[in-house]
């Protein structure tokens, strides 16, 4: 994946009704490192990365680039959304096309707030590069991200094999009434 050039960034807080999509700040770091290292938010996702890696590793204010917007609840972040540009490396019907990734911490799932989070995303993009066509690849198997892929209006081009795990590819084509 590359960065969602070119884009003005960062953009304005954007605000939702119960949400906050604002840039990453150094406050995000052990929450980054939470969501990062949760097994169960690494379930469909080849498995958390180590702690004390994380630790060592991670910049003072992790995730700063162009198209990734960490959502916060009341002052605290709950998830990262992120849109990034698919290189040669992905599918053929992906190349090229932004891509829209997504991680929440668990004690928030089950409240429509990566829906809100990612609608609002996908909101800014139409503004920010109108007429993009936007692609997301989940396990078939993540329930909870196939319904999630549904309701922001991805429709199936394709399942695919990788990662020991069938793959979902979905196309979400651009929004012209704005
Ligand atoms: C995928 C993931 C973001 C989905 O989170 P989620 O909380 O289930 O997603 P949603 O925002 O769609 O909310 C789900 C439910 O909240 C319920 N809900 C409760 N209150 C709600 C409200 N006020 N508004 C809307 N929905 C509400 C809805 O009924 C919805 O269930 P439904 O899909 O059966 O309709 C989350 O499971 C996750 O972070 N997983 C780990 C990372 C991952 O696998 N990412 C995919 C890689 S691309």
């Amino acid at each position: 994946m590359a960065a969602l050039a070119p884009v003005a960034w960062p953009p304005p807080p954007i605000r939702t009704e119960r949400l906050v999509l604002r840039e990453p700040e150094a406050r995000d770091r052990p929450v980054f490192i939470e969501l990062l290292s949760s097994p169960d938010v690494h379930t469909y996702l080849g498995g958390p990365r180590p702690r004390d890696e994380l630790e060592r590793r991670l910049p003072e204010t992790p995730e700063q680039w162009p198209g990734s917007f960490v959502v916060d609840l009341d002052g605290a972040m709950i998830g990262h959304v992120l849109l990034r540009r698919a290189t040669e490396h992905s599918r053929p019907a992906a190349v090229g096309k932004a891509d829209l990734g997504y991680l929440f911490l668990p004690p928030s799932w089950g409240s429509g707030y990566a829906t809100e989070a990612c609608a609002a995303a996908l909101d800014w993009l139409d503004g920010a590069l109108p007429g993009e066509p936007v692609v997301l690849t989940t396990q078939s198997a993540n329930v909870g991200s196939m319904r999630l892929a549904a309701k922001l209006g991805f429709t199936e081009v394709e399942r695919f094999h990788a990662w020991d795990a069938e793959q979902w590819l979905g196309l979400r084509t651009p929004q012209t009434q704005h």
